[in-house]
């Protein structure tokens, strides 16, 4: 067999491993997912039946993705981010997955280091592998929320350190990283010439008046932000594959060459389904925000009731937290997860699927209905008795 070592190195995914192993059991309560259980609204459904029925969805589109959905971009990037954007500086990609994917490719050489911020969303970690760049973990401070280590940060840059890549709100921690943060964060990028490939995926779940920030609305880092963003958490869009990179227009000109091999462009019926998010009503994000909300109290609640097994950090964004295990019972959290699936029928994410900080920790989704976290946490108060 001929497999790169770029691909041999990577790992199997505990994520996906203990889906598979869920699907050997009934009746499991699943707190291990980090899609959006509610359909896509209606009218954005509606849209696309239009679409296709126009026959406007069978071929390619421009590389870039069609100009009215890239203005209705902009005209959102304006509003919501404090970014001012031209549509030439959008690309419309197959979900966040692939314009970070372009992200890494068009910024980091074999050999290049890139800062993760950890616990993080692995995939950043295996982006960075596959383009035979070298990930460069620095632990958040777990005692103040999951905090970035700024100090660290520095320390851990070389002369091969290319780029920081981060995500907030946070998945797995739930942590929304404050604006004089990333704006120190945003100081060091200048400072040592490094490119910010930002994941801001859950930018609209925030929670207890924390709020969200987009490093790409500080003018002086123009050149030095690559922002991506996505229509699956938002607009309940997981499988239409939609999402778009922000980024100055001479970088944007450069992802383009990475992205067109990966995609050639993002699905046309997704295209027209994004229009229709951004130009419909927005109560659904509120919706599913104000849903989400009342899921994490309710989970922290419960949370408080298994207080001799875990000890947390209350999320404050993203539908995610990251418990803590009390104990050595948390040392080998794959093997905690998967007893608690046998004996309990409980689906969890185990926290080393998060980089090797995430060991001693279970990942819990609350994007699920209540009915759902009573179940897991009704099992679960059964098991730790
Ligand atoms: C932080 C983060 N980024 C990106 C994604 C994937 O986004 P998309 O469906 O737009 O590719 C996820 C999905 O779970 C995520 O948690």
């Amino acid at each position: 067999m001929n497999i790169s070592n770029r691909v041999n190195q990577i790992k199997k995914s505990a994520i996906h491993e203990m889906t598979r192993l869920s699907k050997q059991y009934d009746d499991v309560a699943f707190l291990s997912w980090a899609k959006p259980t509610t359909g896509t609204p209606k009218h954005i459904n509606d849209a696309v039946i239009e679409a296709i029925n126009k026959g406007l969805t069978g071929g390619y589109s421009q590389s870039e993705g069609l100009p009215e959905l890239r203005e209705e971009i902009v005209r959102k990037l304006k509003r919501d981010n404090n970014i001012d954007a031209d549509i030439s500086q959008i690309i419309v990609t197959v979900g966040a997955i692939e314009g970070l994917a372009a992200s890494v490719l068009a910024t980091v050489d074999p050999g290049d280091e890139v800062i993760l911020p950890t616990p993080t969303y692995s995939t950043h970690i295996t982006q960075v592998k596959l383009a035979s760049g070298v990930p460069v973990l620095i632990p958040l401070i777990e005692e103040e929320k999951f905090a970035l280590d700024i100090e660290a940060i520095k320390k851990a840059i070389t002369p091969r350190t290319k780029a920081i890549m981060y995500c907030t709100p946070s998945n797995p921690t739930g942590t929304v990283f404050p604006e004089n943060t990333l704006r120190d964060l945003g100081k060091i990028a200048l400072e040592h010439n490094l490119t910010v490939i930002t994941d801001e995926a859950y930018e609209y779940f925030t929670f207890d008046g924390s709020k969200h920030f987009s490093m790409a609305s500080i003018p002086e880092l123009s050149k030095n932000v690559i922002s991506n963003y996505t229509f699956t958490k938002t607009y309940a869009m997981t499988g239409w594959r939609i999402g778009y990179i922000h980024a100055d227009e001479e970088i944007i000109s450069q992802i383009k060459k990475a992205h067109i091999p990966l995609a050639i462009c993002a699905p046309v019926a997704s295209q027209y389904a994004a229009i229709a998010a951004l130009k419909g009503s927005q109560d659904c994000i509120k919706e599913f925000s104000s849903h989400y909300l009342k899921a994490r109290n309710l989970m922290c609640e419960r949370l408080d009731i298994l207080n001799s097994v875990f000890e947390y950090n209350k999320p404050e964004g993203s539908y995610l937290m990251f418990p803590k295990i009390i104990g050595d019972a948390g040392n080998d959290s794959i093997t905690f997860s998967k007893n608690l699936l046998k004996e309990a029928r409980v689906s969890t994410t185990p926290g080393i699927a998060f980089g090797p900080t995430g060991e001693n920790h279970i990942r819990l989704s609350f994007c699920v209905p209540e009915e759902m976290i009573n179940k897991a946490f009704d099992r679960m108060e059964k098991y730790f008795k």
